[in-house]
Parts: structure tokens; C-alpha cells; sequence
């Protein structure tokens, strides 16, 4: 019988990207999005697609009594700092209520796996400058917050409830999966690297740097990207390694080497051979200098191999999706 998994946010980037993967290695895959930055359209054929709030318990619980759901991989989040810091009631309702809806029924289903999408935002302003899993969660913005009590919520919901439980605390996730087959298809997104891809094609006229005034080399902020390929196979590795009744596994997803907004531009005028007008802004509330990630213990205890460690790559293969998606004018952005 073949396997079954929900992804809860499937219809976003990185759980587009994963419900690829998880398809490519023959699992069933009901997706679960309310498209409030999903696109339908974006999901795989292949997937079971319900479009629903992962929070509506009557809805959830009935797609659990139809699939015998081996897996749970919640993806689903709202995913912008500063919109977090306008509107924080939104964040919470819907990255800590709906998220703790979502494993109560899990839960209640009996799932015995799951997977969180956590961030490097839980650590707020680190004290090191390569940060591990042990480095105290102290989040100053509302996203991650929202995030960190997640996790604790889940820790408690699925522990109670002998499942297995694995936290996922991506850094900085760019790139597109397949070598450009799939990737960020939204517009106007809030990310550095989004934002630069948009510079890069003309789309923004001009990139602001929220803040050049930091504690870093060339001032401007450091951030550990990841390339959505290797963030896919983190798991997947992790996805055979939870087992029933063990302690939650906490992950840093990143390679441990960081970048400044000034670099990331440069690659982006390198690759795309034209030149990136920059404004200077102020910082924005909830930022912080430098998020560096120290990935040992994903590597030695899942036997997590990076194989896309590259910031030429990450930036070519954002492009490679982007200049796809533009061609096909059947998926304008939303
Ligand atoms: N992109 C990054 O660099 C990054 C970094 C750290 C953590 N994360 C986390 O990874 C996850 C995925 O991020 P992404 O970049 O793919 O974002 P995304 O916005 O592309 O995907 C999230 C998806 O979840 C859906 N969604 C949101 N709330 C929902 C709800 N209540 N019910 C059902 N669907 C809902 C959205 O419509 C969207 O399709 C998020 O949890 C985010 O916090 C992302």
C-alpha cells in the first residue's frame, strides 16, 4: 500500500516543493491549503487537493478518518515579519491556533509522525555568531514568537499523544526545486531574496536595504540561504528517522555560512548582468544582524548532506523557475 502524507501549506513554496519530492518517491499526498498565499494552480495534479484552513477541526478530522495519513507536514504559516508586527492578532490566530488545531486533530486521528516548519526567527538576535540548536529561543519579532510557542504547543500535543514530533528551524530558503522545475511563484514577497529576484527583472525599480547601519562586515544584514532542494531532502531524512514515543527532534536547517544583502545583490547583478539600483531604509522592526546557522547536528544525525551549498546556484535556479513562470502567461501572479 502506498504511503500517505498531509501537507498542510502544499500549496505555497516550500511545501509545493516537498509534495514534489514526496510525489517523486511515490507517496499519496492529500495537500491542505487555504490559499491565503497558496495557488491552487501550483499543486501537483497527482495530489489530493482540499482547500481549507488547517484550523476548521471538523475538516480536518474527516480527511483523517478518509487517509490512513502516515505523516503530517505542517508548512502552513503566515510568513511576513512586518506584517506580523502590524497585525499580531492575525499571526497568532493563525501560526499558533490553527497550528495547534491542526496536531489536537492529528492527534486525536492517531498520526504518529510530524513534521513543523519552524524558523530561525526563534532565536531572535543571537549571542554567537553561529547559532545551535541549544541557543536560548528568545524571538523578537511576532513571527517568531508565534513560532516558538508553536513549538512548544506541538512538543506538548504530540508528546501527550505518542508522536513522534520533528522541528524543522529553517534559515533563509531560496532556490527552486528540480533545477527550476518549481519555485516561489508569488510576486512582491517580503524576503531578501524574493525582493532581489524582483530587482533583478525590472519588476521593482529600485531594492531597499533595511539598514546598512548594522554590526557586520559591509553593514548591511547576514543571513544563512538555503537552497530549497537541500531544505526538501532535510525532509525526507527526517521524515524516516521519527519513530513513535522518542523525544521531539529540533533541527537548524541551514549550511552555516552566512551572507550580507550587499552580496546577495552583487550575485544577482553577476547572474542577471544588469545592475541593481539600492535606496537605503531603516531598519525594520523585528530585524536582526546576522543569523548564521550552525547545522552539526543535522548532519551527523540524520546524515544530512548538502549538495546545493552555493549562492550562484541558489540565485541561477530562483531564476531559472522565474523566467518559466513569466513565459507562461496561463500563471500570472497573484
Ligand atoms: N521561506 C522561508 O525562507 C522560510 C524561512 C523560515 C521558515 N519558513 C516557514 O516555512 C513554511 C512555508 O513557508 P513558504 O515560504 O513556503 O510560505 P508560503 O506562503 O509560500 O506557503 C505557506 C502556505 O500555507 C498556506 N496557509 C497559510 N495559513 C494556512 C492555514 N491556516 N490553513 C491552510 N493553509 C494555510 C498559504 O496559503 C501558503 O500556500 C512557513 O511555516 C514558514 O514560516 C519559511
Amino acid at each position: 500500500m502506498r504511503r500517505t502524507a498531509l501537507v498542510a501549506g502544499g500549496a505555497g513554496f516550500i511545501g509545493g516543493c516537498v509534495t514534489r519530492a514526496l510525489l517523486d518517491d511515490g507517496w499519496q499526498i492529500v495537500v491542505v491549503d487555504n490559499l491565503s498565499n497558496g495557488n491552487a494552480e501550483m499543486v501537483p495534479p497527482l495530489a489530493r487537493f482540499v482547500d481549507c484552513n488547517k484550523g476548521q477541526h471538523d475538516t480536518m478530522a474527516q480527511i483523517f478518518r478518509e487517509h490512513a495519513i502516515e505523516i503530517v507536514f505542517d508548512f502552513a504559516a503566515h510568513i511576513n515579519i512586518s506584517e506580523g508586527e502590524r497585525t499580531p492578532a492575525k499571526y497568532l490566530e493563525n501560526n499558533l491556533a490553527n497550528t495547534i488545531s491542526l496536531a489536537n486533530a492529528a492527534a486525536c486521528a492517531g498520526v504518529k509522525k510530524y513534521v513543523f516548519s519552524s524558523t530561525a526567527a526563534v532565536y531572535g538576535t543571537p549571542a554567537t555568531a553561529l547559532v545551535s540548536e541549544t541557543h536560548p529561543v528568545r524571538p523578537v519579532s511576532v513571527y517568531g514568537k508565534t513560532k516558538a510557542m508553536a513549538e512548544v504547543a506541538l512538543i506538548e500535543i504530540l508528546g501527550a499523544a505518542g508522536c513522534a514530533l520533528g522541528i524543522l528551524r529553517y534559515f533563509n530558503v531560496a532556490g527552486s526545486f528540480g533545477g527550476g522545475a518549481f519555485g516561489q511563484y508569488r510576486r512582491g514577497q517580503t524576503g531578501i531574496m524574493s525582493r532581489a529576484l524582483d530587482a533583478s527583472r525590472g519588476h521593482d525599480p529600485v531594492f531597499t536595504i533595511h539598514g546598512a547601519d548594522w554590526n557586520t562586515a559591509d553593514g548591511t544584514g547576514v543571513r544563512d540561504y538555503i537552497h530549497v532542494g537541500d531544505l526538501v531532502s532535510a525532509h525526507t531524512a527526517l521524515a524516516e528517522r521519527l519513530a513513535a514515543n522518542q523525544p521531539p527532534r529540533i533541527y537548524n536547517c541551514g549550511y552555516g555560512t552566512g551572507f550580507s544583502v550587499r552580496e546577495v545583490l552583487a550575485t544577482f547583478e553577476q547572474v542577471s548582468g544588469r545592475v541593481i539600483e539600492v535606496a537605503l531604509g531603516e531598519r525594520r522592526a523585528g530585524d536582526t544582524a546576522a543569523v548564521v546557522a550552525d547545522s552539526s547536528r543535522i548532519r551527523s544525525e540524520l546524515g544530512w548532506t548538502p549538495q546545493r551549498q552555493d549562492l550562484e546556484l541558489i540565485v541561477r535556479d530562483a531564476m531559472a523557475w522565474r523566467t518559466r513562470l513569466e513565459a507562461d502567461q496561463t500563471r500570472l501572479f497573484a
